[in-house]
C-alpha cells in the first residue's frame, strides 16, 4: 500500500461523485439492507476501484455505496474483506484508509458474531466496548507505517466513549436490548472448538467473530472515532455445542438487522 495508490482509489471515487462523506459504515455478514435506505445512491463495485483488493468469486457483490442517510452524507461498505478469504491485513483495512481519505469523520461497524457470554442470546445485539486480537498479526506491522500515523498506536479506548454513550441512550429510548462487551477476533474460517470457546470465556471475551479488529486498529491509527455493534447469531456453549449452520447464522443476522439499522440511523441523527 502506498500513498499514491490511496490517492488513485480516492480520486476514482471522487470522480464518480463520492463527495466528502461524513460517516463511513461497514456492513457485516447478513447485514446489507441498510444500503437500501440510502437516498440518491451511487455505487462503485470493489473490482472497479483502482488498487482495491481483487474480489474473489464468492465476493462478487461487494460494493461501496455513497448517498445520504438521515440527511448526512455516508459511504457504506456492503460486504467486507476477511482474512479467511486469503486477504492480508493490509488488504482488509485498505477500504478504511480510502474512506478516511474521502473525508469520513466517524466510522460505524457491524458484524455477525457468536455469543461466548451465555447470558447473551442469539438475535441479541452487543455494543463492542473493547476487543482481544487473536488474529496473530497487525495491520500496522509494515515498513513505513509512520508515514500514515503513529506506529505505536494507543489502544486504551479504541471504541469512542461518546458514540457508545449515545448508542446506549438510543437503545434505551427505543426499547432495543443492547448488551455491552468484549469482542474477540479470530481468523477462521473454521468455527471454534469447545476448548477454544472455554478459553475465550476465560480470557474475558463476550463474543467472537472473524472481522472488525483489523479495521478498528487502522481507524485508531487514523484517529477516527468508531462505534461497533455485533449481531449475535449463535450461542457458543462448550457444554451444549450445536454444530453451527452458516445458513442459520445469516438468517438470524437478517432477522436482527432492522434493530441494528434503527440504532445506526438514530445515531446518525444525533451526530
Ligand atoms: N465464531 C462462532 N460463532 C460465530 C462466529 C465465529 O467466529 N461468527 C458468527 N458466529
Amino acid at each position: 500500500m502506498t500513498q499514491k495508490q490511496l490517492d488513485e482509489s480516492t480520486a476514482y471515487l471522487q470522480s464518480k461523485g463520492f463527495d466528502k462523506p461524513e460517516i463511513g459504515i461497514v456492513l457485516g455478514t447478513g447485514l446489507g439492507k441498510l444500503a437500501d435506505e440510502i437516498e440518491n445512491s451511487i455505487e462503485a463495485h470493489y473490482n472497479h476501484i483502482p488498487f482495491f483488493p481483487l474480489a474473489t468469486v464468492e465476493f462478487h457483490s461487494g460494493k461501496l455505496l455513497y448517498g445520504t442517510l438521515e440527511n448526512k452524507k455516508v459511504v457504506v461498505m456492503q460486504g467486507r474483506f476477511h482474512l479467511y478469504e486469503g486477504y492480508d491485513f493490509i488488504d482488509v483495512t485498505y477500504p478504511i484508509r480510502v474512506m478516511h481519505q474521502l473525508g469520513i469523520q466517524k466510522l460505524f461497524i457491524s458484524n455477525a458474531a457468536g455469543a461466548v457470554n451465555l447470558s447473551f442470546k442469539k438475535g441479541d445485539m452487543m455494543l463492542i466496548e473493547d476487543h482481544i486480537n487473536l488474529q496473530g498479526g497487525s495491520p500496522l506491522a509494515f515498513k513505513g507505517v509512520g508515514k500514515f500515523g503513529d506506529r505505536f498506536t494507543d489502544m486504551a479506548e479504541p471504541y469512542d466513549p461518546n458514540l457508545r454513550g449515545k448508542l446506549i441512550d438510543i437503545a434505551k429510548s427505543e426499547n432495543i436490548k443492547l448488551h455491552r462487551g468484549v469482542y474477540a477476533s479470530v481468523v477462521g474460517p473454521q468455527l471454534e472448538t469447545k476448548a477454544e470457546y472455554r478459553m475465550l470465556k476465560i480470557i474475558g471475551a463476550d463474543a467472537v467473530g472473524m472481522s472488525t479488529v483489523p479495521e478498528v486498529i487502522v481507524a485508531n491509527h487514523l484517529r477516527l472515532p468508531i462505534v461497533a455493534v455485533s449481531v449475535l447469531t449463535d450461542e457458543c456453549d462448550p457444554d451444549h455445542l450445536d454444530p453451527v449452520n452458516i445458513q442459520e447464522i445469516i438468517e438470524i443476522a437478517s432477522k436482527t438487522e432492522p434493530k441494528m439499522v434503527k440504532l445506526f440511523k438514530e445515531l446518525i441523527k444525533k451526530i
